[in-house]
């Protein structure tokens, strides 16, 4: 491929343009800059002199984006780093009472092909995980060091996997011979222990759920996606609006949930009988039901299927 180049094709983009309703020489965060095809349509529509601030845990994805996007010019700056450390990416880039920011949660398509890393059941290679390759542990040393109750856990919890406690243990019995350590091996396990419906084509890999959930717990994304909502919200300008895209049920909770407690005004406990915490909301919901995509754009990008996008606009800050 060439520099730049991305297999990653953008999900809801027309969508997500008009619920950010980007205006003219606007500031804008991308908190998922992965192949910058969001990136690039936000820095078309917000020209001629708005700016972009994109984030982004993979090296990988900073570097084909900023080639991608070089004809922006210092309209783009970037952050390799976490959505988590928001904050320091906002001040590094000198950016306040921002317009816009969206969140396109979790990897992307040039992730899932790269064969070093882990992401794609098919695609095989080192069982890795982690966005940021700079540090913290890899699936493969989860998969090693962790008891088998604590990965019954986290297959339930995250990957909210009916066979969790199966997989444990065939995880544990495996590893007494040799460690699991890549892709392959860890799905080849579980189509072992978790046979693949017969009669009709399986809607999805039995190992997809465990993958799902080791890259949870790996990136430590829940705990991420929480922090930088809120960060972003108080971030934003009064009529600023945050836009974020989830990919299945636990991080669209947590959007949810986060957007809800953000638009209401008390938030006091149901059994107090006045208001103590003068919390005031601080968000109007654009959309109260999550916009998801069309049935040709699924039919076009068959990872659009998952996909809901919810969107909200910053209120006056509370005296
Ligand atoms: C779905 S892709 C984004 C695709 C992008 N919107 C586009 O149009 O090409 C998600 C990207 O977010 C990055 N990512 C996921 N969680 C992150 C986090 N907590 N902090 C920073 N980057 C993260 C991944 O590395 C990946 O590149």
């Amino acid at each position: 491929m060439a520099t730049g180049a991305t297999l990653h094709r953008p999900v809801l983009l027309a969508e997500l343009l008009a619920a950010l309703d980007v205006r003219s020489d606007g500031t804008y965060v991308d908190a998922n800059l992965g192949g910058g095809g969001h990136a690039e349509a936000v820095l078309e529509a917000n020209a001629p002199h708005g700016r972009l601030l994109g984030i982004d845990a993979d090296g990988g994805a900073i570097t084909r984006s900023r080639a991608r996007l070089e004809r922006f010019g210092s309209r783009l700056s970037t952050f390799h780093g976490n959505s988590r450390d928001l904050a320091q990416a906002l001040a590094d880039a000198n950016f306040t009472n921002i317009d816009g920011v969206y969140f396109d949660l979790g990897l992307s398509s040039d992730q899932l092909a790269d064969r070093a890393r882990g992401f794609g059941i098919r695609a095989g290679g080192e069982l890795d995980l982690r966005f940021d390759t700079r540090s913290g542990e890899t699936a493969a040393t989860l998969l090693e060091q962790a008891s088998i109750a604590e990965l019954e856990q986290i297959f339930r919890t995250y990957g909210e996997e009916p066979n969790a406690g199966k997989i444990a243990r065939a995880i544990g019995a495996a590893r007494e011979q040799a460690p699991v350590a890549t892709a392959e091996e860890l799905a080849r396990l579980i189509e072992q222990v978790v046979p693949q419906r017969q009669g009709r084509p399986p809607r999805i890999h039995p190992a997809t759920r465990v993958f799902q959930a080791l890259r949870i717990v790996i990136n430590d994304e829940m705990t991420a996606l929480r922090i930088a909502l809120t960060v972003a919200i108080s971030a934003l300008r009064v009529g600023g609006r945050i836009v974020v895209l989830t990919y299945h049920s636990l991080e669209d909770r947590i959007v949810k949930q986060a957007f809800a407690a953000a638009a209401r005004d008390c938030i006091c406990p149901p059994q107090l009988p006045v208001c103590a915490c003068n919390h005031r909301a601080e968000l109007r919901l654009v959309n109260k039901h999550p916009i998801t995509a069309s049935e040709q754009e699924i039919a076009d990008n068959p990872r659009s299927r998952s996909a809901k996008l919810r969107a909200a606009v910053r209120l006056e800050h509370a005296a």
